[in-house]
């Protein structure tokens, strides 16, 4: 982390030359990196994800990314991400670990890029009612079936994967998307059985227009889901109203948009701020 810039500079130039050539050298399609969404995929797997390992386009990523070989990587871009992706993945365990077991559990993780967390929770909580939403702009979400298809995953755990396009750019198109998952799914069956919904955000709010809509947005369709809905975040909160790593002006902010603030935590990077935030019953 304390590494000079050059060399920050010198490892993101060598990754996106890497991801580009890595692919083609086995003759395996190469996704587009929107909004370093492929990027981000490499370093998961470089940090020991070995879900997103099977996921990497080509055999050579995955041999370069195998165990013995990605202790070798410097802890530039993989440590950060690795940091915000295990905040995440202990928050959804708390959350889960406390739920009882009849509640179905929805999980929307918005702006979802090649993140492999929606598998890994499939595959984790098989033993629970659950259902894993991923959203991100259109043209994500169909590149992301093709990794999926090509990837070394369980082809059965994949298809448990609900997966939709969504820009966050356009906020009522949104609204009509995210709020017709919270009323429907296989709760509309059994319209009796309580909901938790639980909306991941990690490092997507940093690409929007308007990060205070998207948020706010969320908060409504977290109101909608019943009690409990919560926000889990690795990601940067607009900085005219939240300087870096503070607390209290993260929940004065998110306080005025209808959340509580459970949890915070500050990171270094740009999806500097980490928390948990449940929103607020009427
Ligand atoms: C840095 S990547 C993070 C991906 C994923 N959350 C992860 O951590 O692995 C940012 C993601 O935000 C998505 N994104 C950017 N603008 C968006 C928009 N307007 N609507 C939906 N998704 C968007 C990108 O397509 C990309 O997948």
């Amino acid at each position: 982390m304390m590494a000079p810039k050059a060399v920050w500079k010198f490892a993101w130039d060598a990754g996106k030359v890497a991801l580009r050539v890595l692919p083609r050298l086995t003759r395996s399609y190469v996704p587009v990196d929107s909004n370093v969404n492929l990027s981000v995929l490499y370093w998961k797997a470089i940090g020991g994800d070995e879900t997103a390992r099977k996921m990497l386009p080509g055999r050579l990523s995955r041999v370069l990314t195998a165990r013995g070989v990605r202790m070798l990587y410097p802890r530039l871009h993989h440590q950060n991400v690795k940091i915000r992706s295990k905040y995440i993945d202990t928050r959804i365990k708390e959350i889960v670990e406390e739920m009882a077991e009849d509640v179905l559990l929805k999980i929307l993780i918005v702006g979802s890029g090649f993140d492999s967390r929606g598998v890994k929770l499939i595959e984790e909580y098989s033993d629970r009612d659950i259902e894993v939403y991923e959203f991100d702009l259109p043209k994500v979400i169909e590149e992301k079936r093709i990794v999926l298809n090509q990837s070394k995953l369980d082809k059965g755990v994949v298809g448990g994967l609900r997966l939709g396009g969504v820009d966050l750019n356009e906020i009522d198109e949104a609204r009509g998307i995210l709020l017709e998952v919270i009323r429907g799914g296989r709760r509309k069956q059994q319209q009796q059985q309580q909901q938790r919904v639980v909306i991941v955000l990690e490092a997507v709010i940093i690409y929007v227009d308007d990060p205070t809509a998207v948020l706010n947005l969320l908060a409504e369709v977290l109101r909608e889901s019943g009690s409990g809905g919560t926000l889990v975040f690795a990601d940067r909160l607009p900085k005219e109203q939240v300087s870096y790593a503070n607390e209290g002006e993260a929940g004065t902010f998110l306080g005025d948009l209808g959340y509580e603030l459970m949890d915070f935590l500050p990171k270094p990077g740009l999806a500097s701020s980490m928390g948990v935030a449940k929103i607020k019953s009427e």
